[in-house]
């Protein structure tokens, strides 16, 4: 079998450890799992009782329009059915838009680090990856606009982005949106929308709004607590939508996930729980890592990013999954840590202080 050159370059993407595999692989039990941004509060409850009683009806194909969550979803957002799309998570979203606007040798603008599935997409699609830096661990997007050009068909905005947890802010993006001509797709990415608590957060829906070439990114993966299901949405014009449309496998998002979202979207006590887990997850971790002088950089989702000084971020990962701690390596002095249940933090920071202890 003949594998095409731009296909053999992709690396492929490293899922988290599942938690029953590093029990079986360490001979060890407890083990905490903060390495996938999911919901540490599981799903909502409500999700839960509509789940089972859907399960006698697994026979049948999903509604593969997503009726009934569609207009629930756009009653919630004050905004057309024809404007929203349903995917099998929004990594099937990103893939519908690059195969649908985008052509071998087109360019895709994207920062660095940021979420590694865009680069790989792009390529698998033989378009060109321009990766930015970023600048203080926030999208330079002043620099991502300088690089538009008439091959630019998207331009990738993860807002908060993954895995430094940063925003852009309004100013910023009116600033970029200025910049960015007709006929390249701006993608902003918000899977972690929900969470961020900072006032200066870029008001996406207002490009929406204003008809702009947007395509917004949402999923019930990370604050739904509905990653297992695999179902997430995009939000544009009902034209880019009726585009992307057209290359989507007829019954993409399974019956199950449609009727869980409808209830998690109700389910504001399950939201309002998860985000004070969060916030006071994250105010000890901070408490926490600044007494052990470990830096970080402050977020505005469910994950931190850590940043060692000594190079050896796989080492403590390793170190981490020895104590039954599975975490995500993200450069050679970098980790990101998941906000967790208070146990499961302190889980972390008890295994990170005996680690640092037996170092040092
Ligand atoms: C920035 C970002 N976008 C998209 C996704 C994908 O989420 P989904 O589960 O909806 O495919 C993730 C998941 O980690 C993410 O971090």
């Amino acid at each position: 079998m003949h594998t095409p050159e731009h296909i053999k370059g992709i690396k492929p993407y490293v899922p988290g450890k599942p938690v029953e595999e590093l029990e079986r692989e360490m001979g060890i039990t407890d083990s905490v799992k903060l390495a996938s941004n999911e919901n540490p509060a599981g799903p909502s409850p409500l999700a839960i009782k509509i789940l089972c009683k859907e399960v006698p009806d697994l026979n049948r194909y999903p509604d593969g329009n997503c009726y009934y969550l569609r207009n629930a979803l756009s009653g919630k957002l004050q905004i057309n059915p024809e404007e929203l799309l349903f995917g099998n998570g929004s990594n099937e979203i990103i893939e519908l838009a690059v195969r649908t606007f985008l052509v071998a040798g087109d360019e895709a603008i994207m920062a660095h680090p940021s979420f590694v599935v865009y680069p790989m997409i792009v390529q698998a699609a033989k378009g060109r990856n321009i990766i930015v830096p970023l600048k203080n661990h926030r999208h330079d997007l002043e620099t991502m606009a300088s690089k538009i050009t008439k091959k630019t068909k998207i331009i990738f905005i993860a807002n908060p982005n993954n895995p430094t947890g940063t925003i852009n802010t309004k100013a910023e993006m009116d600033s970029f949106m200025e910049k960015v001509p007709e006929g390249a797709l701006v993608i902003v990415d918000e899977a972690y929308y929900e969470y961020v608590t900072a006032p200066d957060y870029a008001d996406s829906m207002k490009y929406f709004r204003q008809d702009r070439d947007i395509l917004i990114l949402r999923t019930f993966s990370k604050i739904y607590g509905l990653a297992g299901l695999r179902i997430g949405y995009g939000i544009a014009n009902a034209s880019v939508i009726a585009e992307m449309n057209k290359v989507r496998q007829p019954f993409n998002v399974n019956s199950l996930a449609q009727k869980a979202a409808i209830s998690a979207l109700k389910d504001e006590k399950h939201l309002e729980k998860t985000k004070k887990i969060n916030e006071r997850g994250k105010k000890y971790l901070y408490d926490k890592l600044k007494s052990i002088k470990i830096s970080y950089v402050p977020t505005e989702a469910n994950f931190i990013y850590i940043k060692l000084k000594d190079g050896k971020a796989i080492q403590l990962y390793n170190d981490l999954l020895k104590q039954g701690v599975i975490v995500r390596p993200m450069g050679p002095s970098e980790i990101r840590v998941t906000i967790g249940l208070p146990g499961e933090n302190r889980k972390f920071m008890d295994s990170l202080r005996k680690i640092k202890q037996i170092k040092s």
